[in-house]
């Protein structure tokens, strides 16, 4: 695929702002395309069930529907969600924090797009590369275990647009990176976000996470089928 290096370190306009926020009201419009909230308190709420990990019983399951356009959030979809947790606290707090972030999701994309939940056991380091997804719109929560990297400025990312209107991330300087602790919520807008014109938020998963200590991580993002964007968390 022919690429266009195109370095937007000094571009002006929207896609030159801050980019990096940790608040919600953020999650509106393209000002941002990355909102970090730090979250102790439920680190500490969850704490006293540690392992997580080990609450999870069967198969992995399938993405679980969380809202629907003109139907706002699906409690059943929540009670699917987190069907595998054998806890009983521990399942109904993931549940609240599920349907808690979808709604914030939902909101930032003015109720027009279906939501879908995951809950999963992440083994290793899925995406190691500096990226951008390229829907609209992805929340991850890591319970346990080492949590994503975040770019906090769009002047730490490099991008590369193709003839076709890709964009791949080109490079990216780890000294303007940050890494979400357990239980934080790291509300990453990608490509396809509106008004953001190819400059999502750039991240990559952590190394750290193995088959003895696996990540637990909530991921709720907009469903688009024809999207090819990275599933790296
Ligand atoms: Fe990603």
């Amino acid at each position: 695929m022919a690429l266009l290096g195109l370095r937007l370190n000094r571009a002006r306009g929207p896609a030159d702002s801050p980019f990096a926020s940790s608040s919600t009201a953020d999650l509106r419009g393209a000002a941002a395309n990355v909102v970090h909230v730090r979250r102790p308190e439920l680190r500490a709420a969850l704490a006293p069930h540690a392992p997580l990990a080990g609450a999870l019983r069967g198969p992995p399951p399938p993405p679980a529907p969380l809202a629907a356009p003109g139907r706002g959030l699906l409690e059943a979809g929540a009670d699917q969600l987190v069907a595998p947790i054998a806890c009983p606290e521990l399942a109904a707090a993931v549940r609240a924090d599920a349907l808690s972030i979808a709604a914030a999701v939902y909101d930032a994309l003015g109720g027009e797009r279906p939501l879908r939940g995951k809950l999963e056991l992440i083994r290793g380091q899925s995406c190691p590369r500096w990226h951008a997804d390229s829907l609209s719109l992805r929340a991850l929560v890591t319970y346990e275990g080492p949590g994503t990297w975040f770019l906090t400025s769009n002047r730490f990312a490099r991008r590369a647009w193709s003839l076709d209107g890709a964009v791949a991330v080109a490079g990216a300087d780890e000294a303007g990176a940050l890494q979400a602790e357990p239980c934080d919520v790291l509300y990453l807008k990608g490509n396809g976000f509106p008004g953001l014109w190819g400059m999502g938020a750039v991240h990559r998963s952590p190394e750290g996470a193995s088959a003895a200590a696996p990540r637990l991580l909530l991921t709720v993002d907009d469903v688009q089928p024809d999207c090819a964007c990275c599933s790296e968390r």
